[in-house]
């Protein structure tokens, strides 16, 4: 399989792409969806989520899916409450800042019973779909930046206050969301997910510092911990210089967003596969400008192996699908152009 072996460095005859968000709102097929039933209600309905799963994938002629679900999902049997308000993203209920809310989040989760909507729908994806199944979850530091500060932020300061002002405490939360992120993706593993991806996608506010002393340590036991059996991707934004410290933290596949030069990033790393990185905004551009960035990516990688093309960040609900898929059509020529 194409991106199963980009992701373990060998090469392949095209490169592989998906994209982050590749089911969402600028489908109609999925709007249509999302009339019938809330956005929780579809992540926890097995069937629908493999059908909006593979749809995209089919739709899209990408290399990969990614199971339909969210990263907050791991919170609810934590005991982090949260809902989505139409139009404002999530909103956790009551945010996790004392002593005695964090002793609240529970030690473990028991996945099989508590998220097993989610391996059900691994199951079910994995009878229809033609190309390998991500898995995922959030990285301990964007869950933590949820569970703190109630919802999305711009300047993560309560998080931040938390981890410069009560180290241990905070260390105490990160232990109890990294505890569960492994035996969550180690259960998709199990279900049969052919890959997994953690998503550390607000990590970009931290300094290369910060992130070493209060994130690096419990990444790295994720990616320690984690099944050896499928290849794993680490993603984060934002912040180019935390790059090295991440491929440190782990991951057979680093995802970079479009912040950063993709061979450039490749070399000083000197990972053995990278994932990236388009800046999504081309795809609502005019003209051909999107074929061209694809094309100077792809040639700036050149022949070596283990590029999986993606975006550097989720796809946005104003995307023209019949542009999505004009842009994994322009991968797959291009770059079997480059290395045939
Ligand atoms: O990539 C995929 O196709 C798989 C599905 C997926 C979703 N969320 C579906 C979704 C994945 C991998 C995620 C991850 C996720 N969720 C992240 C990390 C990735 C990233 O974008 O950085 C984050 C930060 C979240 C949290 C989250 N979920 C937010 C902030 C929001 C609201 C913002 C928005 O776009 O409305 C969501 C909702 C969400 N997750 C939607 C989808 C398709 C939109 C829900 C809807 O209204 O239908």
């Amino acid at each position: 399989m194409v991106f199963l072996d980009a992701c373990r460095g060998k090469p392949t005859p095209y490169t592989p792409v998906w994209l982050m968000r590749q089911a969402g709102r600028y489908q109609p097929e999925y709007r249509a969806i999302r009339e019938k039933v809330s956005f929780l209600e579809l992540c926890k309905s097995p069937d629908l989520a493999a059908e909006v799963t593979v749809l995209a994938a089919e739709q899209l002629g990408a290399d990969a899916g990614i199971i339909f679900a969210d990263i907050l999902l791991v919170l609810e049997p934590l005991n982090i409450g949260f809902s989505f308000e139409k139009g404002d993203g999530p909103k956790i209920h009551e945010p996790v800042r004392t002593a005695a809310q964090v002793d609240g989040v529970a030690e473990s989760i028991d996945a099989e019973a508590s998220l097993g909507y989610v391996l059900e729908a691994i199951r079910r994806t994995k009878k229809d779909l033609k190309v390998p199944l991500i898995g995922f979850a959030g990285a301990p530091f964007t869950l933590a930046s949820y569970a703190i500060e109630g919802g999305g932020s711009k300047n993560y300061y309560a998080t931040k206050r938390l981890m410069f002002g009560d180290p241990g405490l905070f260390r105490v939360l990160m232990e109890k969301l990294t505890t569960a992120i492994i035996d969550y993706l180690n259960a998709q593993i199990r279900a049969g997910a052919d890959a997994v991806q953690l998503f550390d996608s607000w990590v970009g506010c931290l300094s290369e510092h910060d992130y070493r002393t209060h994130v690096l340590p419990h990444v790295r036991r994720i990616f320690e911990s984690l099944d050896r059996s499928v290849p794993s991707i680490h993603f984060g934004t934002g912040n180019p210089s935390l790059y090295p410290a991440m491929a440190e933290a782990g991951g057979d596949v680093i995802g970079v967003d479009w912040r950063v030069d993709l061979p450039t990033a490749w070399d000083a790393l000197g990972a053995k596969a990278m994932m990236g990185n388009l800046d999504p905004a081309y795809i609502l551009a005019e003209g051909r400008a999107m074929e061209d960035e694809v094309t100077r990516i792809l040639e700036g990688v050149g022949p070596r192996p283990g590029h999986i093309f993606n975006l550097g960040h989720g796809i946005m609900p104003e995307a023209d699908p019949a542009r999505v898929r004009a842009l994994v059509d322009h991968v797959h020529e291009v770059s079997a152009r480059l290395r045939g």
